[in-house]
Parts: C-alpha cells; structure tokens; sequence
C-alpha cells in the first residue's frame, strides 16, 4: 500500500514540499490548508504532471482534516514567513497558534504519524507541536539543520570549486543568528576546508549562512525561501518512509546529549522507519560548546515567549 503524506499549508513552502514528495514517489499526498480553493487548486495542477514524467502518487487539496487520515508522515508548513526587517521570533505570536492547532488537529486523526515541522521559529515551534501533539519524541522533528548545512554546503562548493554533493558539512544549534556552522568538521570528499580555503573565507561563509535566510527575504520582499526548505523537508520524510538511515541535521529534542535537556536543538541524527533513531553525539570543542550555549539562550527565550 502506498503511503501517505499530509502536507499542512499550501503556501510556497507546503506545494515546494508537495511537488518533491511527488516527484520523489513518495506516496499519495494530501496538501490541506484553511483558505479555501488553494489547495485543491495547486493539489489538481500537481496531480496532472504524474503522466509527464511517470509519477505514481495522487495529490488531493483539502480544507478538512478528515482527509489526512492516517497519514505516515505529516509536515506543518502553516505560518506567517517573514518579509524585511523581521526576525523569525517576530513571527512567534501568530505562528504558535496556528502549529497548536495544526498540531492537535493532525495527531487527532493520524496518531501513529511521524511529524516534521517547518514553521518559523523552528525550533520553539516543533516544541509547540510535542507538547500538544503528546507524541513520542522520535517521532517528531523540526526542518532546518538540513536546509542550512544545504546553504553552508553551497557555498563551500562553490567557494572551493566541486559539486555541492562532494561538500559534507553540518549546522548545529537554532535555526535563527546563533546557529553553528561547524568548520572543523567541514570537508571536501574526506579533505578540510581549514586546509582548502582561507580563514578569512570561511569566516565570510559562515556568516553568509547564518543569515541565509534574511539574504533570500530581502530579494524577495514578501516572504522567505521555499526551494530549498521544501526539499528539505522531503529529504527528512523521505528518510523515515524508506527506513533510509540518513544522518542529517534536525532539531531533535534532547534529553542530556550535548549536555542539554529539554529543548529541541538542531543535532546530527539517524532518521528512519522509527523517526528519530538516535542521536549522534561527539566532543564538541570549548568555543563550540560556548557557541552551541548561546542557540540553547535564545530557544529557550522562545520557548518562554511561547508560553507552553
Ligand atoms: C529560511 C527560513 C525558512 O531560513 O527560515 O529561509
């Protein structure tokens, strides 16, 4: 039997995601949203490119929640995104409300689904879900190691010259300034960038990805990226249907790993047919564990304004 994806919110972020579960055959998708005629809409223009290119997985637009029955996976992409001169906190107010009840709603009528969360702020916000949603802590993550090791990656790549995909690197802490592109860690097919770029490049490329996402804003002007966020989502429930064992950068609820407890923090993890598998854990240097302290000050002052 195929599986199934419900995809909360039809915005940019929500069909980006929709069209890559699709493209990918990763099941039959449903894209729910509460404006009416939007994702039935963009769910009917999806589903019709399956004979184009041989896709096997139908896409149907709801308003209902009935219609995500049983969903594998459910990703929340519902939210305000941000435009010049907001921070993601900005958002926090209206989005917690709107993942509460995504959230409550979803588990309601698929309580064995895995959960990705996408909706800025990240990391507050996949809190948001765990705490209403009451499931296990692997079986809900929040998106965003994976798309800024993406962005870290890229620039790399590009920086040295070799396909992106030769770039391994990792992105720890919040989705949000204080985020930690690690550099130590950070190699071209098994090689350095210490020993391949100059300090002063890399310096310049860490800053560029951690404000990755206000870079892509302010070209924009009325919202924020959707590319590269809704492939990563993908990615990440692509993961858990195949049982694929992919280490990516998620925000995993932590209880302990990296000496922190009780908040959700981008880490390397396992992901697979049980979510979470487990949670790669390492000694991390004395400036990194100081830098990784400044993302757990910020989350938790998210939490706080959350009020949860
Ligand atoms: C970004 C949004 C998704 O970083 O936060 O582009």
């Amino acid at each position: 039997m195929k599986k199934k994806i419900t995809i909360i919110g039809a915005g940019n972020v929500g069909a980006t995601a929709a069209h890559w579960a699709l493209v990918r055959n990763l099941g039959n998708i449903v894209l729910l949203d509460v404006m009416e005629g939007i994702p039935q809409g963009k769910a009917l223009d999806l589903w019709q490119s399956g004979p184009l290119d041989s896709y096997s997985g139908t896409v149907t637009g709801s308003n209902d929640y009935a219609d995500s029955a049983d969903s594998d996976v459910v990703i929340i992409t519902a939210g305000l995104a941000r435009k010049p001169g907001m921070s993601r906190d900005d958002l926090l107010a209206k989005n917690v409300a709107i993942v509460k009840s995504c959230a409550e709603q979803a588990v309601k009528y698929s309580p064995n689904c895995f959960m990705i969360v996408v909706t800025n702020p990240i990391d507050a916000m996949v809190h948001t879900a765990f705490k209403v949603s009451g499931l296990d802590k692997s079986r809900i993550i929040g998106m965003a190691g994976v798309l800024d090791s993406a962005r870290y990656r890229t620039f790399l790549a590009d920086a040295v010259g070799v396909a992106p995909a030769d770039v391994n690197a990792l992105v720890m802490g919040i989705h949000g300034d204080k985020m930690l592109p690690m550099v130590r860690l950070a190699n071209v097919g098994g090689v350095p960038i210490t020993d391949l770029l100059s300090k002063e490049k890399i310096a310049e490329i860490v800053l560029r990805t951690q404000t990755g996402g206000i870079e892509i804003v302010n070209h924009l002007k009325t919202g924020s990226a959707f590319y590269t966020p809704g492939l990563a989502a993908v990615e990440m429930a692509e993961a858990v249907l195949n049982d694929g064992n992919r280490v990516m950068a998620c925000a995993a609820y932590l209880e302990g790993e990296f000496g922190i407890s009780g908040y959700f923090l981008g880490v390397p993890v396992v992901l697979g047919d049980s979510g979470v598998k487990r949670i790669i854990e390492f000694e991390l240097t004395e400036e990194e564990k100081a830098a990784l302290a400044g993302s757990v000050e910020a989350v938790a002052k998210q939490m706080e304004a959350t009020g949860l």
